[in-house]
């Protein structure tokens, strides 16, 4: 079977990890790889960001691999808005999937933190919250300058993404589910995560729900990250905390991310940007870049291929055969090749 993938390398450091992780998935095989140009420098040199038919053209994929989009040359950063908040939003991708997993205990910069204290999954809502993009700016540049910019909460929303982590945390064997919010302050919105948190807990019995404010959350991702297995949040807070997700894994070069509609053609890229001051330098890590492809071709079904680039990826971490970023001495193409060695 082939999968047709859409491949955005996009800007900065997402060029080189996204040319590692397709050579990965070549290797791989099985699939058709089509590459699009969006990025800072397409929009610059055409003044287009997507073309009119884009998200027509990416719905016609089984997938979606995107690098990474910022550029110093694009300050308002309206490329990024479109091609990937507005792949979310346009294809409706609800689930941001945020696996954190220590690939080995040197990585973790807490103190005395095994493998499986550092084992778990961020459902990030990701077509809401604060990004719709809703509000605006009066008499801007002025003193009297009003900046409004509002926060959407929808029960659809909300309760799509909580009843996904639930279902998750099931078909995994996965004990605990814990939602943050910021209830005790935004009265409103977050009144509803608490109301569709309470319904949907309800019904699985079998998992162990609890609720965490997002400030108390972050305190405990770094003070007692075993007591997580599935975490759900809104779209900032799980933006925010994914960072941290990162760097519990070793480094932002080290974690992963899918963008889904279950069933439908979904979006993975890493969960990093572009990092102007690494682009161009081969420094940057492509793990998080690879693994992205493990979480594609397991979306995909493919589940023997994830596993084989998961192993692949433990193996040549275990090695020491890697980035800078977190220990080693290689370059990103020869990181990616001590992978792709890995898969023979
Ligand atoms: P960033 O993730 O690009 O980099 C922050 C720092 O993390 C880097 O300076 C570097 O020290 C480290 N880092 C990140 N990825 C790494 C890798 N693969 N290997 C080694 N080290 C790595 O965040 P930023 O500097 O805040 O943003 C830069 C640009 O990227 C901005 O334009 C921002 O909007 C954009 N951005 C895009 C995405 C995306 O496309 N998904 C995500 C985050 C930021
Ligand atoms: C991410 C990024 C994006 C986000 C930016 C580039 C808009 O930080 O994918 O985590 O905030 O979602
Ligand atoms: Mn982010």
């Amino acid at each position: 079977m082939t999968h047709r993938i859409a491949v955005i390398p996009g800007d900065g450091i997402g060029i080189e990890v996204i040319a590692e992780a397709v050579r990965v998935l070549e290797w791989v095989g099985g699939v058709e790889l089509h590459h699009l140009p969006w990025s800072a420098e397409h929009y610059l040199a055409t003044g287009q960001t997507i073309p009119p038919d884009g998200y027509d053209t990416l719905r016609s994929f089984d997938a979606v691999l995107v690098g990474a989009l910022g550029d110093p040359r694009v300050p308002d950063n309206r490329h990024a808005r479109d091609i990937l908040l507005g792949t979310r939003f346009e294809l409706d991708l609800y689930v941001n999937q945020r696996p954190v997993r220590l690939l080995d205990e040197r990585l973790c910069p807490l103190k005395g933190r095994t493998r499986d204290e550092v084992d778990f999954v961020v459902f990030r809502e990701n077509t809401e919250g604060l990004y719709v993009g809703i509000g605006g700016r009066f008499k801007p540049g002025t003193d009297d300058e009003v900046a409004v910019q509002e926060e959407i909460n929808t029960f659809k929303g909300v309760n799509r993404i909580v009843r996904h982590a639930f279902a998750f945390a099931r078909s995994r064997g996965l004990r605990r589910v814990c939602m943050a919010d910021k209830s005790n302050a935004m009265t409103h919105g977050h009144a509803l995560w608490q109301r569709v948190f309470d319904e949907v807990r309800a019904e699985y019995a079998d998992v162990e729900a609890s609720h965490l404010y997002i400030d108390a959350l972050s305190m405990f991702l770094v003070q007692d990250p075993g007591r997580f297995d599935v975490i759900v949040t809104n779209n900032l807070f799980g933006d925010i905390i994914t960072d941290i997700g990162g760097a519990l894994q070793g480094g932002l070069g080290m974690a992963a991310s899918g963008n889904i509609h279950p069933g439908r053609t979904s979006m993975f890229e890493p969960v990093h940007g572009s990092a102007p001051p690494l682009a161009g330098k081969n420094v940057a890590n492509p793990i998080g870049a690879i693994l992205s492809v493990a979480l594609m071709l397991e979306t995909l079904g493919r589940v023997d291929d994830a596993t084989r680039v998961e192993r692949a990826v433990a193996s040549a971490v275990q090695a020491n055969e890697v980035t800078a970023d977190i220990g080693g001495h290689l370059g990103t193409r020869d990181a990616g090749e001590a992978v792709v060695r890995r898969l023979l």
